[in-house]
């Protein structure tokens, strides 16, 4: 199997016969992870480097477990205490990639369309781990392998994302994603966290979360991310939860096999119930950590195989 693409920069670029592939991809890998070894090769010899400039936890970790787990050589490199804050530009930091000869570079950014920017300068193939509110391909993924375990398809589903749209780059590399498999996708949140020009995403949206959850078959919740915010987008978080926290009376107005599901880091009590994050018959939220280190690992899987073939057809 050929992907036909360089880098993983998004979701816009990919077809569904692209997802489809990683998809399939990452369930032979789900499976290596649960066997006793837990190890292939097919990154043997090649260089990964992860690049951090904003903070991240399961990501990281995921990235550099994936790369590990396929036999590549893996270096964090910790950018919050680095260059950046000295003032070395973007291209400054490329050449400096370039000059270690890595081969897989993955990159989160505080800006939408860093990491873009980026793969354009270095000769390596540029993987998204979220660039500021624009793309995070490797969640929309592994939510999107989540979905199709835990319901059998993906396709034709009724899926409900709530909550701070706007600044949420998970919301807008699901909608691309989920829109592009031909499920029905609803949007639920406060109009303040609504981005503009949603309508051009053949979404509907909905201020009403018992509304919007009817017959829903996904539930994704997402975090409000304050760090994005500059100034006063919800009256409170007490309200805030009152009227978009997701708690089982609100749920109980999806379909009674709905899932629920969260990227993480989750704020308890803000936008989600402790108890049903932590139901086991409704939360799929520890299956999509799973699901993380397996599409990640056919992300760079399939990448590498392109790096390899466009480096053998220039030699
Ligand atoms: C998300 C992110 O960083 O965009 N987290 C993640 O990657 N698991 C969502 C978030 O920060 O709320």
């Amino acid at each position: 199997m050929t992907f036909p693409h360089a880098h993983l920069l998004g979701i816009e670029p990919l077809s569904p016969a692209d997802i489809t592939a990683i998809l399939d991809l990452a369930e032979d890998y789900v499976t290596l992870n649960r066997s006793a070894t837990k190890h292939g090769d097919v990154l043997a010899g090649l260089t990964q480097i992860n690049m951090f400039f904003e903070n991240s936890t399961r990501t990281q970790a995921s990235f550099e477990l994936a790369g590990k787990r396929l036999g590549a050589d893996v270096m964090n490199m910790a950018m919050q205490a680095s260059s950046l804050k000295k003032g070395e530009t973007l291209i400054d930091t490329a050449l400096t990639l370039n000059a270690m000869h890595p081969d897989l570079l993955v990159v989160r950014h505080p800006h939408s369309g860093a990491v873009d920017l980026l793969a354009q300068k270095v000769r390596c193939a540029v993987l998204n781990a979220g660039d500021g509110r624009h793309e995070h391909p490797t969640q929309a993924l592994l939510d999107a392998l989540t979905i199709r375990r835990a319901k059998g398809r993906l396709h034709r589903l009724t899926v409900a994302i709530c909550g701070d749209i706007a600044h949420s780059r998970v919301a807008r590399s699901n909608i691309l994603l989920l829109g592009r498999m031909e499920n029905r996708i609803r949007l639920i949140g406060p109009p303040t966290l609504m981005p503009t020009g949603i309508d051009a995403f053949g979404v509907e949206v909905y201020d009403d979360m018992r509304r919007g959850l009817e017959g829903a078959d996904v539930v994704m919740m997402l975090r409000l991310q304050k760090e994005r915010m500059d100034g006063g987008f919800i009256p409170s978080e007490r309200e805030y939860y009152h009227r978009y926290g997701l708690d089982a009376e609100k749920l109980a107005h999806a379909k009674p096999d709905a899932i629920v599901m969260h990227p993480g880091p989750m704020n308890r009590g803000v936008e989600i119930d402790g108890e049903i994050a932590d139901d086991i018959n409704r939360s799929v939220i520890q299956d999509q950590v799973e699901m993380g280190v397996a599409v990640r690992m056919a992300a760079m899987d399939l990448l590498a195989r392109n790096l390899r073939a466009r480096r053998a057809a220039a030699a």
